[in-house]
């Protein structure tokens, strides 16, 4: 089944839902919960839930914890009744609310199929109150120019992957254990970053700067004739700290 769809008025209820409800075909919730790497430790939020078979898949086949956000009353009691004839009740919650509004800060990986307006909607609120590195997964629609860190497709539709990135932007310095200084400058666009460094206060060639949520990963060539160093960095509230082997411990801070 082709589980694209058009938009059409609707809401004949009116409950003030944003999209029609239009389940994804069991092929691309598969699809889904691959791309989003869900395991048993995750919390899923599906946001506009419908009859619940993400969130019912998640917990059943990854054996993760999963949250159905839905306005629609009469979609909650389906999934409900889904959920409880599956035998998953005690892992998963159906909220009735509104997605633009219900709490999702909890969630490790978020999933979607609504519509491209709503996703441009939503994404100031995935961006800001999702935690970097919860992993945001969407079918049929993307994020306008937040480009996906992973797309597939399944049978004309397509599926997106986007991992909520921690926020770098601007200067840091830091020491290395061999009594180095290091400074980057970062300009960040979504999980896109470029930028300059310099060691010793000698400009460096800041050849690679990649982003994955909450994991930096910097490639530097000093000046001269001295390899190019890759640091890994874990970026924490105020501080990165270093991750790698190489310069493991060293902590930079805002310059
Ligand atoms: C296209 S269906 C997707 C259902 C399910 N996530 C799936 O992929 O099978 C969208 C769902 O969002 C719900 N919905 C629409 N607007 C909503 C809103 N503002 N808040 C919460 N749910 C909403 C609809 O009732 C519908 O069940």
């Amino acid at each position: 089944m082709d589980t694209d769809f058009i938009y059409d008025p609707f809401d004949e209820l009116g409950i003030g839902l944003d999209v029609p409800f239009v389940p994804s075909d069991e092929r691309v919730v598969k699809a889904m919960l691959e791309m989003g790497a869900v395991e048993a430790d995750d919390v899923l939020y599906d946001l506009g839930s419908g009859d619940g078979r993400i969130v019912v898949a998640a917990a059943q086949e990854c054996g993760a914890r999963a949250v159905g956000i839905e306005k629609d009353p009469s979609m909650i009691i389906t999934a409900e009744a889904y959920a409880a004839q599956m035998g998953v009740e005690h892992q998963v919650c159906f909220v009735q609310d509104d997605l633009f509004e219900g709490d999702i800060s909890p969630a490790t990986v978020v999933t979607l199929y609504l519509l491209h307006t709503i996703n441009l909607e939503l994404r100031p609120r995935l961006l800001s109150e999702l935690r970097p590195g919860t992993r945001v997964v969407s079918h049929a629609f993307d994020m306008g120019d937040w480009k996906p860190d992973r797309r597939a497709r399944l049978r004309g539709s397509s599926i997106y992957l986007w991992v909520i990135p921690a926020r770098v932007a601007g200067r840091w310095e830091w020491e290395s254990p061999a009594g180095s200084r290091y400074r980057v400058a970062l300009e960040q666009t979504y999980q896109r970053l470029q930028g300059q460094a310099w060691v010793d206060d000698q400009p460096a060639q800041l050849q690679v700067a990649t982003l994955w949520g909450d994991l930096m990963e910097l490639q530097i060539q000093p000046e001269g004739d001295r390899e190019a160093e890759s640091i890994v960095l874990h970026c924490q509230e105020q501080q990165l700290v270093v991750v790698s082997e190489h310069q493991r411990g060293a902590i930079a801070h805002a310059a």
